[in-house]
């Protein structure tokens, strides 16, 4: 497979980034953000909580890493392999820095949490669209791994900045939380340059669709995964003052 490195043109490069949700769209962001704002405050009243927030992160991280060692570095070519390397290096860091953390609060961090039905779920309907769009592109599954990758990325960067902006600077969590966020935002970079790279001109109009495709899987997912994050808040951090 050859290597592209393509100029799109801005506004094709325009759709990598996350759309300004709009009407009822708007609203349901809002939403979304309000409900999972509460659930953290709440998930940090106690130990109980704070554990399950750090199971939940090492439970992303550790999809993300098998998601880049078993999909993404098969497939890559040659000359990306490096990049996958680098990365992985990055999610095996972050997989260590929230063991360490669990530890501190009394957690061995050996029971790792599989990834919830929901985001199951949404994987799933994920990897349907990569093989429904992956005929569009020269370079096949590729580009499909890249956008969903990309779109987990920013994800990721939107709850460690929600998460940052929720505790504050002088939380004991905070520097933990703002250094996988560098690195997060780093990724989204490093997808957004690749994706660049990897599609050709005619092909934008296809990555444009299957970009919408992804973020609408996702949203669909928002306001259930808020209330399930509010419940177990309201279960583990309702009590104030309880078991920290
Ligand atoms: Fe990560
Ligand atoms: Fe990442």
């Amino acid at each position: 497979m050859s290597v592209f490195d393509h100029s799109a043109s801005a506004a094709d490069v325009n759709c990598l980034s996350t759309p300004k949700a709009q009407g009822l769209g708007a609203v349901q962001a809002r939403l979304v953000d309000r409900i999972k704002r509460a659930a953290l405050l709440r998930l940090h009243r106690t130990l109980r909580g704070e554990r399950l927030l750090l199971r939940m992160y090492l439970a992303g991280e550790d999809a993300t890493e098998r998601t880049l060692l078993e999909e993404l570095l098969p497939q890559s070519p040659p000359w990306l392999e490096r990049q996958v390397e680098q990365h992985l290096a990055d999610e095996r860091r972050h997989v260590t820095l929230f063991v360490e953390a669990l530890r501190r609060v009394g957690d061995d961090g050996t029971t790792r949490l599989e990834p919830d039905w929901l985001s199951r779920r949404k994987i799933l309907r994920w990897q349907r669209l990569a093989h429904r769009y992956a005929a569009h592109f020269e370079h096949g599954l590729l580009v499909p791994a890249y956008a969903t990758g990309l779109c987990a990325e920013q994800m990721a960067e939107r709850v460690l900045s929600r998460h940052c902006a929720v505790i504050g600077t002088e939380h004991g969590l905070y520097p933990l939380l703002s250094r996988v966020l560098a690195d997060e935002k780093a990724h989204v970079r490093l997808c957004e340059n690749t994706l660049r790279r990897i599609v050709a001109p005619h092909e934008w109009a296809h990555l444009e669709l299957l970009l919408k495709d992804i973020r609408t899987v996702e949203s669909s997912f928002g306001v259930t995964g808020a209330l399930a994050m509010y419940v177990a808040g309201s279960v583990l951090g309702g009590v104030r003052g309880g078991t920290r």
